[in-house]
């Protein structure tokens, strides 16, 4: 019995979704335990492309269970749409097949109009949110007004729940319809009943009769509104910790933390990025990278790897191994650039500063290794990857003093290198 938590270590988009996808073929349950449709994971196998938001990636084998757990912030109607979407290209998915939390909250309509809203009134100072209602859902949650999964099975108790909200300034002219939001939800209502299980205990259970578990993130630990560049960040906990809120398992659960981390970094939205690249190595990062969002179709902001990041994300989330993509984008790349520390007027940084302004304001101090000219795509051994790739990732490895697990020179499933067994 595993329960394995597969947690992004940089700001979102570093490959969770091929690797729980890789991993999931051995295990039994998927589980993700936060976030809602802002994140877009994509799984490539063979010729077809799956862009997964709210469905956890194991739903592409028939042997896995997937369960949203309460963590999540749900739309039915992106629910719905990615079910139609799956079966489109032949993936029937089954109130056998996905599970959600009955105490999940719910994105209403008007979650998404405050996104957006709020968005525009920050002009300079927005946060380049991908609109999807996920702050404004998750600020309901938290003040207690919140809508839960299993309110929109009674049209009084979701009514009850919908006059909790006090309708927000912004809304002052807006006309909401609270009967039709209380018709158009309880009929999604309906339709989600079958999906609706108290997710802890059916997730305990499984646990408990030694069945092997991931417990799937989204977003990455800089995005964590505790631990990330906040306000720059989502309104979740990305980082493991967040899984045993999310789901509903005790940490002792937990055998082992999976760290993706992309051989570079990107960031998607508003924010401080010290290693970012506005030249043309940050354009051809983003065209070999294809760094283009899944979610809003936004360019991603690219820039060289930092292991000051990457060693505070093994801190706060306590990673056990590292997963390593996209190594092969910087295939061709005479010196790769790998930020050890920051310079800062608070003098030379080994440590990830809390103080947004220092963290905005850090340089990046480089060390310099030699890149590789082989195309490593087909690569399918450690052995077989040229010297200075295996440098490279030795040295991240030992900076961070993490083992890396996997490395991934590709999207597909193939494309796969399995450095650790376990
Ligand atoms: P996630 O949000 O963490 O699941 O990541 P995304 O799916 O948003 O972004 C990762 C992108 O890189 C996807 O388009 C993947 O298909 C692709 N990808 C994943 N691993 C690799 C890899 O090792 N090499 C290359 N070239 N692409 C990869
Ligand atoms: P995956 O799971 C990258 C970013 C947004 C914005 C900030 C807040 O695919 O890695 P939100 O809509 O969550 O309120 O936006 O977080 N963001 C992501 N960036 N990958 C994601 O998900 C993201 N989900 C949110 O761009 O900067
Ligand atoms: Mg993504």
């Amino acid at each position: 019995m595993t329960v394995s938590v597969i947690v992004g270590s940089q700001w979102g988009d570093e490959g969770k979704g091929k690797i729980t996808d890789i991993l999931a073929e051995r295990v039994d349950l998927v589980v993700r335990y936060q976030g809602g449709n802002n994140a877009g994971h994509t799984v490539v196998v063979g010729d077809k492309t799956f862009k997964l938001h709210l469905i956890p990636s194991g739903i592409l084998f028939d042997s896995c269970v997937c369960v949203i757990g309460n963590g999540v912030v749900i739309d039915p109607t992106v629910f719905f749409g990615e079910i139609e979407t799956l079966k489109a290209q032949g993936i029937y998915v089954t109130p056998e097949k996905l599970k959600v939390s009955s105490i999940a909250n719910v994105i209403l309509p008007f979650h998404k109009m405050l996104d957006n809203a709020q968005e525009a009134k920050l002009h300079d100072e927005k946060i380049g949110t991908t609109g999807k209602g996920i702050g404004p859902t998750y600020t309901d949650k938290i003040a207690r007004r919140g809508v839960r999964v299993q309110d929109l099975l009674s049209k009084t108790k979701l009514r009850k729940r919908l006059e909790k909200r006090h309708w927000d300034q912004a809304f002052s002219n807006v006309n909401i319809d609270m009967d039709s939001v209380v018709e158009e939800y309880y009929a999604l209502g309906q339709r989600l009943k079958p999906f609706i299980v108290d997710s802890s205990l059916y997730v305990n259970k499984a646990i408990d009769a030694g069945k092997n578990v991931i417990l799937e993130g989204a977003q990455g630990t800089m995005l964590d509104v505790d631990h990330g560049t906040y306000p720059f960040v989502t309104s979740s906990n990305p980082i493991s910790g967040g899984a045993c809120i999310g789901v509903g398992v005790g940490p002792h659960k937990i055998n082992q933390v999976l760290g993706v981390t992309k051989a570079y970094v990107t960031r998607v939205g508003e924010g401080p990025f010290p290693t970012e690249l506005n030249d043309d190595m940050g354009e051809l990062l983003r065209t070999q990278g294809s760094e283009f969002g899944t979610t809003t179709g936004r360019p991603r902001r690219c820039g060289w790897l930092d292991l000051v990041v990457l060693k505070y994300a093994v801190r706060v989330n306590g990673l056990t191994s590292i997963c390593f993509t996209k190594l092969d984008v910087l295939d061709g790349m005479k010196s790769l650039k790998v930020c050890t520390h920051y310079k800062t007027s608070e003098g030379i940084l080994d440590e990830l500063p809390l103080d947004l302004d220092v963290f905005s304001e850090a340089e990046p101090v480089y060390v310099e290794l030699p890149g590789w000219d082989e195309d490593i795509s087909s690569v399918t051994s450690y052995d077989e990857l040229p010297e200075t790739a295996k440098k490279y990732i030795q040295f991240v490895s030992d900076f961070v003093g993490v083992q890396i697990k996997m490395v991934s020179v590709g999207s597909g499933r193939r494309q796969t290198i399995h450095v650790l067994t376990i």
